[in-house]
C-alpha cells in the first residue's frame, strides 16, 4: 500500500519519531561526506503551481544525494495548466514517477491527486497545510531540546499555523495561537482541537499572552502566496509583529523559527531573525535532512 503525506494527520507519532532518528543520522552522515544510494533509479515528479525557493531546492538536491532524481514541472507548462485533470494527470506521472510532490492552491487538489495516483503524494503546500515545513520545525525544535515546552505562533491563521495545530494533536505539546479576529487558523482543524482531550491548543487575539514564556516563538508571512497585499491588512497586523519588545515575553531560552521567505520588517524585524535567539538558517537545512528520511520513508 503506498502511503502520502497529504497532511500531517498522515502520519503517527511514532512515524514522526522514526523519520526524526533517520533525519539525524542522515544529517551527520552528509556532514561526513557520506553518500547513499538508498532511491537509485527513483525519479520524484514535482508539480508547482506556486513559487519556490527551499521546497524545490530541498527536495531536488535530496532526491540526487539518495541516489535518485527530480523533474520539476510547472503548471503553467504542462496541460494542468491547460484544464487536464489532475487525477490524470496523477494517473500518467504514475508510470513514469515512483513519487509525485505537489505545491498547489486547494487542498482539494492534493486530495484528488492522491486518491488517483498509484505512487505517494507529498503535499509541497497547500493553501491549508504545509506539513513538510512543519516537519522540519519540529526536527529543529528537538535539536535545540525544547521537545513539550509551549510554542507560540502569532500571525495570519495560515497553512503554517494549521500544520502546527495538526502537530500539536499528534505530538501534545501546548500550543498558543495569536490572530486578529477574523485570521483565525481554519475552522475544521479548530474543531478537531476542541473535541481531542489531553491536549491543549489555545487560540487568542493577544500576542503577548501567546508569547508569555513560550520556548518556541514562530511566525509567517501576513501574505500567503495568492492571497492580496492590502494595507488594512498590514495596519492590523501590526501588533503581531515578532520584535525583541514581544520576544522578551519568552522563556529567557527561547527559540525563534519563521518558515521563511520572511517579510522583514512586517512580521519580523531584523534584530529578531539575525539575533541570537534565532534557529531560522538551522531550520531552513533541517528541510532537506528530514525530506530525504521522508523521500526514504514512501519512495523506497
Ligand atoms: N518555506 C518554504 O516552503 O519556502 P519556499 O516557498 O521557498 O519553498
Ligand atoms: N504561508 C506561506 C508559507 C510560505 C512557505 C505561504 O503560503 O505563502
Amino acid at each position: 500500500m503506498k502511503k502520502d503525506l497529504k497532511s500531517l494527520s498522515d502520519l503517527s507519532a511514532k512515524e514522526i519519531e522514526s523519520l526524526f532518528r533517520k533525519a539525524t543520522l542522515l544529517k551527520k552522515e552528509r556532514k561526513r561526506g557520506k553518500v547513499r544510494g538508498t532511491l537509485r533509479g527513483k525519479t520524484l515528479a514535482m508539480l508547482f503551481e506556486k513559487t519556490s525557493t527551499r521546497t524545490r531546492v530541498s527536495f531536488e538536491i535530496a532526491m540526487r544525494e539518495l541516489g535518485g532524481d527530480a523533474v520539476y514541472l510547472e503548471s503553467g507548462t504542462t496541460q494542468v495548466g491547460r484544464g487536464e485533470t489532475y487525477a490524470d494527470t496523477a494517473k500518467v506521472l504514475s508510470r513514469y514517477a515512483h513519487g509525485i510532490l505537489i505545491r498547489t492552491y486547494g487542498q482539494g487538489i492534493v486530495e484528488e491527486l492522491a486518491k488517483a495516483s498509484d505512487v505517494p503524494v507529498i503535499n509541497g503546500l497547500s493553501d491549508l497545510y504545509h506539513p513538510c515545513q512543519i516537519l522540519a520545525d519540529l526536527f529543529t525544535v528537538g535539536e535545540n531540546k525544547r521537545e513539550r515546552r509551549k510554542v507560540a505562533y502569532i500571525g495570519d491563521g495560515n497553512n503554517i499555523a494549521n500544520s502546527w495545530i495538526q502537530a500539536a494533536l499528534l505530538l501534545r505539546f501546548p500550543l498558543v495561537v495569536a490572530t486578529p479576529h477574523g485570521f483565525e487558523p481554519d475552522r475544521q482543524i479548530l474543531e478537531v482541537a476542541r473535541n481531542q482531550k489531553d491536549v491543549s491548543v489555545i487560540i487568542t487575539d493577544d500576542p503577548v499572552e501567546a508569547v508569555r514564556g513560550a520556548a518556541v516563538v514562530n511566525t509567517d508571512t501576513w501574505f500567503s502566496m495568492g492571497q492580496k497585499e492590502e494595507e488594512e491588512k498590514r495596519r492590523r497586523f501590526q501588533p503581531y509583529q515578532l520584535n525583541q519588545k514581544l520576544l522578551k515575553e519568552a522563556a529567557p531560552d527561547a527559540i525563534v523559527l519563521h518558515c521563511l521567505p520572511a517579510h522583514r520588517g512586517e512580521e519580523i524585524t531584523d534584530e529578531v531573525m539575525d539575533g541570537s535567539q534565532s534557529r531560522i538558517w538551522q531550520q531552513a537545512e533541517n528541510r532537506l535532512h528530514v525530506q530525504k528520511a521522508l523521500l526514504e520513508m514512501l519512495l523506497k
